[in-house]
């Protein structure tokens, strides 16, 4: 017989299911609970709701596991491409060598971005926040594809879409970037990979050849994997909501991005950068900093410290400390930065408060220093992010679109005023 979990409420006991994942995962599914009861169940930020049944990305924050469509993180860091964990993602298996090679071509054949949309770029101010520009620009993109607003598209018209979207990412981040330095945009080369022709499309100048590092290459190629999903975060639960009222695709990820803006999500790589500056240009007094941090009449938190599901430790930020020693050993820079974060990491994890609350350096803590070291300007870490994670959303947005999801629509304890009768402005 299969397991149920047994509730009582005013004395009287109701039988709930109990579902198993692949992983052994369960949950007590209170989808009838209303209904059968009159109670529904309170959890803020969704600490401890499944919203999904998903097959896309395992896991387990307890022991530091985490695996795209079975594969774990480690061994596609280190031997996969960017677009075949796209594939991945998005086609549920592995490319062969002709499916991958369909699918870069496709990819390719899709860089460039209408130009009219240039005048979009002219109009943002200059100091515009990369972010900003980004998620319009992705939301601009369905109206050049207007087909793109009919939820009932055939799949082929849906892979367009897809495919347009991993496409144009890197040439509309790169054109944000250099619309904000007030120098040309440079066109997407074909004959580049992926990642090479994102940093061509950044740092080439029409005026002088640039060669892409490979050691850069590498590094940006294995960040943009460890970025690529991470299961029902905030971007992915809001792509997945925005997209469960048929909103289009476009539109679904221009939400995601904007989630993704805040600094307790993706946006802390920006904020790691500036904090650890600070401490630095304060002078370095980490124990003031993590005292700090520990003070609740004090709004400062260690950012790119905590996450809500890893407890031990994140196996991105294992990967990406490793491949910051790495890149900087390389590419021979000295970042004093790079110190200061080594030394806060020893200081906070020795620390009761952290240990206690089980709170460890997350991805975003070191991923910001290897930006660095790219070249690449604070203000465009969290682009950077966005660019690794839109496989991610689109697998999210698409299993939720063939699963046939129904329209994201929590509900709420009311805690205001009851019934009250209108009173004309004189009188109050
Ligand atoms: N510094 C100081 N205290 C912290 C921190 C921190 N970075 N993170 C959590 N805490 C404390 C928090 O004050 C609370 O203490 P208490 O139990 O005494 O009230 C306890 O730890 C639990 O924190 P929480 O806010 O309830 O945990 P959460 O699961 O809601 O939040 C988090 C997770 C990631 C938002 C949070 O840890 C945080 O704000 N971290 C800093 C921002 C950051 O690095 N975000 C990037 C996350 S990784 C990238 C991504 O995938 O989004």
């Amino acid at each position: 017989m299969s397991e149920t979990a047994r509730i009582i409420l005013d004395g009287k006991e109701y039988e709930l299911p109990v579902i198993e994942g692949s992983e052994g995962e369960k949950a007590i599914d209170i989808s009838k609970l209303r209904a059968t009861t009159g109670y529904i169940t309170l959890d803020s930020g969704f600490k401890n709701t499944g919203s999904t049944k998903s097959s896309i990305t395992f896991l387990d924050g307890e022991q530091g596991i985490l695996r795209y469509r079975g594969y774990p993180i480690e061994q596609l860091a280190e031997n996969a491409s960017f677009l075949e964990v796209a594939y991945l993602l998005i086609y549920s298996e592995l490319p062969n060598q002709q499916q991958l090679d369909w699918f870069t071509n496709s990819i390719t054949m899709h860089t460039l971005v209408h130009e009219d949309m240039r005048r979009f770029f002219e109009a943002f101010p200059n100091n515009a926040h990369p972010m900003g520009i980004l998620s319009s620009m992705i939301s601009s993109l369905s109206t050049y594809y207007p087909e793109s607003q009919n939820p009932n598209r055939p799949f082929k018209d849906i892979e367009l879409t897809i495919h347009r979207l991993i496409a144009k990412i890197p040439t509309l981040a790169a054109q944000a970037y250099k619309n904000n330095l007030g120098h040309p945009i440079m066109y997407p080369k074909n004959e580049l990979s992926y990642t090479e022709n994102f940093l061509y499309m950044m740092f080439g100048l029409p005026s002088s050849d640039y060669e892409v590092d490979p050691v850069i290459d590498d590094a940006l190629n294995k960040l943009l994997i460890l970025h690529a999903d991470h299961e029902q975060n905030c971007s992915a639960s809001t792509v997945r909501i925005v997209g469960s009222s048929q909103a289009n695709l476009y539109s679904s990820i221009s939400a995601g991005i904007a989630a993704l803006w805040g600094p307790l999500h993706g946006g802390a790589n920006q904020a790691v950068i500036e904090m650890l500056e600070t401490i630095k240009n304060d002078g370095g007094d980490l124990t003031k900093w993590v005292d700090k941090a520990k003070d609740k009449t004090d709004s400062f938190r260690l950012m790119g410290f905590g996450h809500r599901v890893y407890k031990n430790f994140d196996p991105r930020a294992k990967i990406i400390k490793k491949a910051a020693d790495d890149v900087l050993d390389k590419l021979g820079i000295d970042d004093p930065v790079l110190d200061i974060a080594k030394q806060l990491e020893e200081v906070a994890l020795k620390d009761e408060y952290f240990v206690e609350r089980g709170l460890y350096p997350n991805v975003d803590f070191y991923s910001g220093i290897i930006y660095r070291a790219l070249g690449i300007p604070t203000e465009m870490f969290t682009v950077m992010f966005a660019i690794g994670r839109l496989p991610g959303w689109i697998a999210q947005w698409k299993e939720m679109t063939e699963n046939g999801e129904p329209i994201g629509r929590p509900r709420q304890i009311y805690t205001g005023a009851n019934n009250r009768d209108y009173v004309s402005v004189e009188k109050r």
